[in-house]
């Protein structure tokens, strides 16, 4: 056995060991430099085959041969874990200034943002806010409001009737319709709940409008009713002049001017001075005495006054909006005007 022919296969182990640029190339290596069939193997079991006087020193050459390339062998693993190490943790970073996929912020609908204001200016005094039926019996929809059977309204070049199963037997008051107003709930609400009142509706209403730059054939409303032993035309002007300017802004003005409705005697419409003009705003009145035995009230013992406003119009001279169908037609270029 020769000494420098050791040396040599050291040399050239070490050499591939410190080459190895991965584990799993490394542990190739391991099986080919140190295994039992490696070169050094090899010449350690030639030892017993060799001179006496020869053994012990080849013996010790190559055990510690064996040791030195284990060694690198061990060194060159921890050095190729910690580098791995490294580049998972290079890979992995996290580069947080790069724009991410952020998805754009929804936003109620003006429509559901006015409703919610005009319902909370009224919780603020006391109104309880309720909801009622969309399909609806024409009882409700006129006859318990003072309707008369031929009063235009009724007809279905303004209402949409529904058809039935049970159509053939409905007439007059039991037929179905749209309701054409939220006025409707006034007399749901009295007939559930006793004196005093004061409820405040906010939904949706249909009717046979054409579509038009202030017309749609569906549109919100919000109705008001306050019901209670001493109301007076005067509760009525307060509260709505006061609605008035917590919707629009202190220095809002308000005229009442003398109207008709059914269910409501006597009735005015509110107008609002805005921009140089002024707008009408809503409906009211004093709670007709016929909508409160209708609904089983007395009408000695209470009376009330009622309004209905229109939330698309609301809208439209608050933010200026010049077309109702912006509010149908979803373009985020304008309903994002409105966070
Ligand atoms: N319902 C009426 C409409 O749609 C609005 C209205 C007017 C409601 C007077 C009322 C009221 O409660 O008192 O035109």
């Amino acid at each position: 056995m020769d000494l420098r022919r050791i040396a040599r296969i050291v040399d050239t182990a070490l050499e591939r060991i410190a080459g190895a640029s991965d584990l799993a190339e490394l542990s190739v290596i391991d099986t080919e430099v140190v295994g039992r069939r490696s070169q050094i193997s090899v010449a350690r079991r030639g030892i017993g085959a060799l001179d006496p006087s020869r053994r012990k020193e080849a013996g010790r050459a190559i055990n510690q041969a064996i040791r030195s390339l284990k060694e690198a062998i061990e060194q060159r693993r921890v050095n190729l874990e910690i580098e791995a190490e490294n580049l998972l943790l290079e890979q992995d970073r996290v580069d947080v200034t790069l724009p991410y996929g952020r998805l754009p912020r929804g936003t109620h609908h003006l429509l559901t943002v006015t409703m919610n204001e005009v319902c909370d200016i009224f919780r603020c005094i006391g109104y309880q806010v309720a909801e009622g039926p969309e399909l609806e019996l024409a009882w409700y929809n006129f006859d318990a409001l003072n309707t008369p059977p031929t009063h235009p309204s009724r007809f279905e070049s303004d209402t949409m009737y529904v058809e039935s199963a049970d159509a053939e037997a409905r007439s007059g008051a039991d037929e179905l319709l749209l309701r054409t107003q939220t006025s409707p709930m006034q007399a749901r609400f009295m007939e559930k709940h006793p004196p005093p009142v004061y409820v405040v509706v906010p939904g949706r209403v249909f009717r046979t409008d054409t579509w038009d730059a202030t017309h749609s054939p569906v549109f919100h409303q919000i109705e008001g009713l306050a019901v209670d032993s001493d109301i007076t035309f005067g509760d009525l002007k307060g509260t709505l002049a006061y609605f008035a300017k917590e919707f629009f802004g202190e220095q809002t003005r308000t005229r009442f001017v003398p109207h008709f409705f059914p269910f409501t005697e006597p009735s005015a419409e509110m107008l609002v001075w805005f921009n140089g003009e002024w707008l009408e705003m809503l409906g009211c009145g004093m709670v007709d005495p016929n909508v409160f035995e209708a609904v089983g009230y007395d009408p000695a013992e209470v009376t009330g006054f009622a309004f209905g406003m229109g939330v698309e119009r609301l809208a439209m001279v608050k933010h200026s909006i010049r077309d109702i169908r912006h509010f149908y037609e979803n373009d985020l270029r304008v309903l994002g005007q409105f966070r």
